[in-house]
């Protein structure tokens, strides 16, 4: 899997690729370029002989893959890692149009037209940061993260980058509100249920479970026991499974995303504005959580303990300590891979 050498064999790659990017959300090609100069006067070959490539001249930037989650996980990451190295951070244009219109990011964007000149070098990361990360020199970068032990020292700044435009921000406020009804002192609880893909990808190919019924009683359950009058605000891209799981009989739950994978961003931003997270998997809910700034409660130890995910996924690097993992109901896994 390392060498990539025939066209089937990237392919292949990029089949595995695409599942790590489902399961963990992570989508890391963080992209090293040791020669270009940013006023774009000159694009020297990485084997022109009298340029030495100095490493304060490079310029970086990460691959633009996956949805929201995705790739607000390689925007930060992105971010953190350049500066600790003291490189200039560049998004490329596609994930400029997904991030842009939700959230007040300033990193600039390469100009469309010179991402296919510039001889990018890959540098792969995996998914928690590591001392050896502090000091990247030339070479190639390629990697895989969303985690905070990458950007938690820079929250603030990170915060800054992910805070919504104002229409987006009075959008979901005026929804919120309108949620309140004859609530005097009300708490948002905002809960994120991913389905879709993962239900088949969790279960076939790495030996583990989404998040079940009785989860989302139990932690919906702590809330309840200790906000006087808690309001739950369902988004999901699995609707009807949550119209069916979710015991809304309370009359607290709403059931208030617009279920559209295309268009996240109305949903992420209701979950940012509860006060309170509620998160399953994916990196949707890990962003959610981690601006909304609140309690969170995430589903832990998802897989079997020999699943091959935990190679690539490291939990204490996914959820904040103070997080609250509730763990996952593993029996119809373990029935079902008797055989
Ligand atoms: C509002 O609710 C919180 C807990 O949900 C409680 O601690 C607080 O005292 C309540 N405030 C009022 C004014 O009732
Ligand atoms: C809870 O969230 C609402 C809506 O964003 C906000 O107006 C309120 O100030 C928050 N309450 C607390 C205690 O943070
Ligand atoms: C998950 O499993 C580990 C190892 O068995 C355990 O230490 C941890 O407490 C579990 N997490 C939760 C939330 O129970």
């Amino acid at each position: 899997m390392k060498s990539l050498i025939s066209w089937v064999s990237v392919r292949q790659f990029l089949f595995i690729f695409l599942y790590l990017l489902v399961v963990l959300g992570i989508a890391p090609f963080l992209h090293l370029q040791s020669q270009f100069h940013p006023q774009g006067q000159r694009i020297p070959s990485p084997s022109d002989p009298r340029q030495p490539s100095p490493p304060e001249q490079g310029m970086w930037t990460v691959n633009s893959l996956g949805r929201l989650g995705n790739q607000m996980g390689e925007y930060a990451t992105l971010y953190a890692l350049a500066k600790m190295n003291g490189r200039q951070a560049y998004i490329l244009p596609e994930m400029h149009q997904q991030l842009a219109p939700l959230f007040r990011i300033t990193l600039p964007v390469v100009p469309g037209d010179m991402v296919q000149s510039i001889p990018w070098k890959d540098y792969e990361l995996h998914d928690w940061m590591s001392e050896e990360y502090r000091h990247i020199e030339g070479k190639y970068l390629t990697g895989y993260p969303c985690s905070w032990t990458f950007y938690h020292h820079l929250r603030q700044e990170i915060l800054q980058e992910f805070s919504f435009h104002d229409h987006v921000k009075e959008e979901a406020n005026q929804y919120l509100a309108g949620l309140r009804g004859q609530r005097r002192n009300v708490t948002y609880v905002g809960i994120h249920v991913r389905r879709g893909d993962y239900v088949q990808v969790m279960a076939e190919h790495w030996k583990g479970v989404v998040a079940d019924k009785a989860y989302l009683e139990k932690a919906m359950g702590y809330f309840r026991a200790k906000y006087q009058e808690p309001v739950f605000v369902v988004t999901s891209n699995g609707m009807e499974w949550c119209q069916e799981n979710i015991d809304a009989s309370r009359g607290d739950v709403y059931f208030s995303g617009d279920g559209k994978e295309s268009s996240p961003g109305r949903d992420f931003a209701l979950l940012v504005h509860c006060n309170h997270t509620i998160m399953t998997i994916g990196t949707f809910g890990i962003w959610a959580g981690y601006l909304a700034g609140g309690e969170t409660i995430y589903l832990a130890n998802y897989t079997l303990p020999d699943s091959p995910f935990l190679k690539i996924f490291k939990p204490e690097a996914a959820f904040l300590p103070e997080w609250i993992g509730i763990n996952a109901d593993l029996s119809p896994l373990q029935s079902g891979t008797t055989g």
